[in-house]
């Protein structure tokens, strides 16, 4: 059989990325531009900005990933691209770059939901094996996604109110850390010497779902009532009281439903995967229960171009490829 190589595109949020990727598994190149420096002012993602950036960035970073891979555009098998969800701006941006590259090559399309890519982003450095339960964090989604089988998704447990990625970014705007927080906040707690009791969001009994706006008020409130009487506040032993929050309620509700739906695998996915705590406490947790765990290495974490062009080529594999007429859509489900 000849090589397939899946050129992939990815601007769901502040991150302009493309990859080349061989045969499902080998990255060619996974350029990743990110606009961390042109948001940080603002304290978060302005999604107008965003758009524009993209628009700026599009075209070299193809350039970029196509010359780094070392193939010719005429080896290109296909060209995948986030649909969504995600900022619409920003998605319609690597949806037309994408609908014209397959228009000029004449190459068949593969739009690809975001929190697929994450998912499969594990399918490049590990076998999945099925069923199998993901773990999805990132700054915009908080997911138990069980997957009977090979791109078949049916969403467990969802958050009632806050991404956890975007909880990590609240609290640690309130620590006084630069945008995106998540890693300072990490590493304040790796650092903490004891914790701040802070309540867990379990829900009803039985359930899935998550809530961490409760989590994070309650850090607000220690912070401004330290503040009033005047008190010093150990900001790490904060950081460290939210992040154990967070991670017994992942833990313990990922472990629990990939017991009742008998899954071979575990798999922790998305940009909070990152999270030096939570993969040490799901991998400790993951040994002592036989589950095996399967976690991308930090640079597949966070979003980048790799993840979709490995979701997009089982896709294509299966033959499911989309037509010109796709958009961008904010709110795809999975
Ligand atoms: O997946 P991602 O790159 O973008 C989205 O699709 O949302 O995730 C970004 C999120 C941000 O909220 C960031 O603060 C968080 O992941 N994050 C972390 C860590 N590294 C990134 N959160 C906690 N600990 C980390 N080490
Ligand atoms: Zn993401």
């Amino acid at each position: 059989d000849n090589p397939s190589y899946i050129l992939a595109i990815e601007t769901s949020c502040d991150e302009t990325s493309v990859a080349v990727i061989k045969n499902g598994k080998e990255i060619l190149s996974n350029i990743v531009a990110s606009q961390i420096e042109t948001h940080k002012r603002f304290g978060g993602v302005v999604p107008e900005v965003a758009s524009r950036k993209h628009v700026e960035t599009i075209t070299v970073t193809i350039e970029e990933a196509v010359e780094e891979s070392g193939i010719a555009l005429t080896d290109l098998s296909a060209i995948a691209v986030t649909m969504g969800p995600g900022l619409v701006g920003a998605l319609l941006v690597g949806v037309v770059a994408a609908k014209s590259l397959a228009l000029a090559l004449d190459l068949p399309l593969i739009g690809t939901h975001h929190i697929a890519g994450h998912i499969y982003a594990n399918q490049l450095v590990h076998e999945m094996e099925y069923p199998c339960l993901a773990l999805v964090v990132s700054g915009g989604h908080t997911e138990l996604v069980l997957m009977e089988r090979e791109g078949v998704f049916q969403v467990i447990g969802r958050t009632r109110d806050d991404a956890v990625g975007e909880a990590y970014d609240k609290v640690a705007r309130a620590l006084q850390f630069p945008y995106p927080g998540g890693p300072h906040v990490d590493r304040l707690a790796q650092e903490a010497e004891g914790a701040v009791e802070l309540p867990r969001a379990w829900l009803e009994p039985g359930s899935y779902d998550f809530s961490f706006s409760g989590l994070k008020s309650a850090v607000l409130n220690v912070i401004n009532q330290t503040k009033m009487r005047n008190e010093n506040l150990d900001f790490s032993k904060v950081a460290r009281g939210f992040q154990e929050s967070v991670i017994d309620v992942l833990t313990e509700k990922s472990i629990r439903a990939a017991k009742e739906y008998g899954v071979k695998q575990l798999v922790l996915c998305g940009g909070v995967a990152a999270n030096r705590g939570l993969r040490e406490a799901l991998t400790a947790r993951c040994d002592k229960e036989g589950l095996p765990l399967l976690i991308p290495p930090f640079s597949l974490c966070s979003d980048n171009a790799a993840m979709i062009g490995a979701a997009a080529y089982l896709k294509w594999k299966r033959g499911e490829i989309t037509t010109q007429e796709i958009k961008g859509e904010p709110t795809l489900s999975l």
